[in-house]
């Protein structure tokens, strides 16, 4: 089973009540999310390995840690994926980035597949795949079944609000996989929004409604 990470740490909850609040503008709800994406990416990044090196000082000569050559990718479910890519590239730069595009639609809520552009390493990479929403779960699993029938073997989940109900999904499907969210919200309502959410996450970064 995989584990579910709740990053309740002071600076990212603060934001995250900003993000919710409907008086939050577009621009403001953008820098928030690079913002809270930036945090989350400092605990996403905890297991990764170091190796040492020498360096010299301008004291001593002295053995130092480094990151280990790991190769990163970074995978945002469009559209509202997007949001989260620069906070962690600001943290991981030489991460690769690559995209896949879904929509949910909004009778049947399932997944609909229109882009997808990935690097072309992307059985050696680690990879986090981010969108700020996790709803029914459709979304998320079906970009992680993706990119394993790509080769994909190493893959984190990395989402700003989760419902139980998409979190029991991914489990259930990806057991592989571990879940980063900044929250576990109470459940979803009739159309499918996370209650109480923050609204549709794409219309809120991009001005759409
Ligand atoms: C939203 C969100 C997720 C999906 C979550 O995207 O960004 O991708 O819904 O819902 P689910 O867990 O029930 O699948 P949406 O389909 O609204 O597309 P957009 O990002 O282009 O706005
Ligand atoms: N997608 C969103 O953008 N918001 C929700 O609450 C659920 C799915």
């Amino acid at each position: 089973m995989s584990k579910v990470h709740v990053l309740d740490h002071p600076l990212i909850q603060h934001k995250l009540t900003y993000i919710r609040d409907e008086k939050t503008g577009a621009k403001e709800f953008r820098e928030l999310v690079e913002e809270v994406s930036n945090l989350m990416a400092y605990e996403v990044s905890r297991d990764f390995p170091l190796q040492e090196i020498e360096i010299t000082t301008p004291v001593k000569k002295c053995k130092a840690k480094v990151l280990s050559g790991k190769k990163v990718g970074i995978i945002p479910i469009l559209r509202a994926g997007l949001g989260m890519v620069n906070g962690i590239l600001e943290l991981i730069p030489a991460a690769k980035v690559g995209h896949v595009g879904l929509y949910r639609d909004p009778d049947t809520l399932q997944p609909v597949e229109y882009y997808c552009k990935l690097p072309t390493d992307v059985p050696e990479r680690d990879l986090i795949v981010v969108d700020p929403m996790l709803a029914t779960g459709g979304s998320a699993t079906a970009a992680i079944q993706f990119l394993k029938d790509k080769g994909a073997k190493s893959i984190k989940l990395m989402c700003l609000l989760a419902a139980p109900e998409g979190i029991e999904l991914v489990q259930k499907d990806h057991p592989d996989v571990n879940i980063f969210v900044a929250a576990i919200d109470e459940k979803l309502n009739e159309k499918g929004y996370i209650v109480p959410g923050l609204g549709d996450a794409g219309d809120r970064l991009y001005g759409t409604k």
